[in-house]
């Protein structure tokens, strides 16, 4: 863990638009954080070369080359920790984590999700809203737990679906709307200002 408390770790498998975000707020001072480390299990994910324009170091871990999940999140704690790691923020990380890496950051893993959950959870979820027929889809920032796109809810953005919407056209709308989500999300959470009672998040000073 580090002396501010404020580091984060990004972990990764695409384009990291979001993890652009959290750079950006970075940056501009809207979220006072640090960027420790970037972490990919795919090795061109795109998302590596936004952190290395930030002067953020990056990993490349490709899930193959363990035999099994929990080696390979125990790989993973172990560079989050020479990184002084305290956050760890998913950001399109397409991998399950075992219960050794949420034990190793308990309440201290978030990850971002294209819909209100709990609706329409796992892959292409923006997708599923539309096929659905929803007339409101959005974005949630939640706590880490076991099981699928499930812990403890931080934030939600509801996103309107159009009639003429298709999948791409809702997620751009949805995107828009994490990139100023998960940075705010990271804010409260480094800020002390989420208590988790049970399944609840109760936000103090939230806005
Ligand atoms: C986002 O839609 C996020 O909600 C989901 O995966 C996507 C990642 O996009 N978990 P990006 O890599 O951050 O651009």
């Amino acid at each position: 863990m580090s002396e501010s408390g404020r580091v984060l770790g990004v972990l990764i498998s695409g384009r990291g638009s979001n993890l652009q975000a959290i750079l950006d707020a970075v940056a501009t001072g809207s979220l006072n954080a640090q960027v420790g480390i970037v972490l990919s299990n795919v090795a061109s994910a795109p998302g590596l070369e936004r952190a290395k324009q930030a002067g953020v170091p990056t990993v490349v871990l490709s899930h193959n080359e363990f035999s099994s999940r929990e080696e390979f999140d125990h790989r993973i704690i172990e560079i989050l920790r020479h990184h002084k790691v305290d956050l760890v923020c998913l950001a399109g990380f397409m991998r399950l984590l075992s219960p050794v890496l949420l034990r190793a950051y308990p309440e201290r893993i978030l990850n971002i999700h294209p819909s209100l959950l709990p609706a329409f959870v796992g892959l292409h979820a923006q997708r599923q809203a539309v096929k659905y027929g929803a007339k409101v889809s959005g974005a949630t920032v939640h706590l880490v737990d076991e099981d699928l796109d499930h812990g403890p809810i931080l934030l939600q953005q509801a996103v309107p679906v159009q009639d003429d919407d298709d999948e791409e056209t809702l997620s751009e709308r949805i995107l828009e709307q994490e990139h100023q989500l998960y940075p705010k999300a990271i804010g409260l959470v480094l800020d002390g200002k989420a208590r988790v009672e049970g399944r609840r998040v109760v936000i103090r000073d939230g806005k």
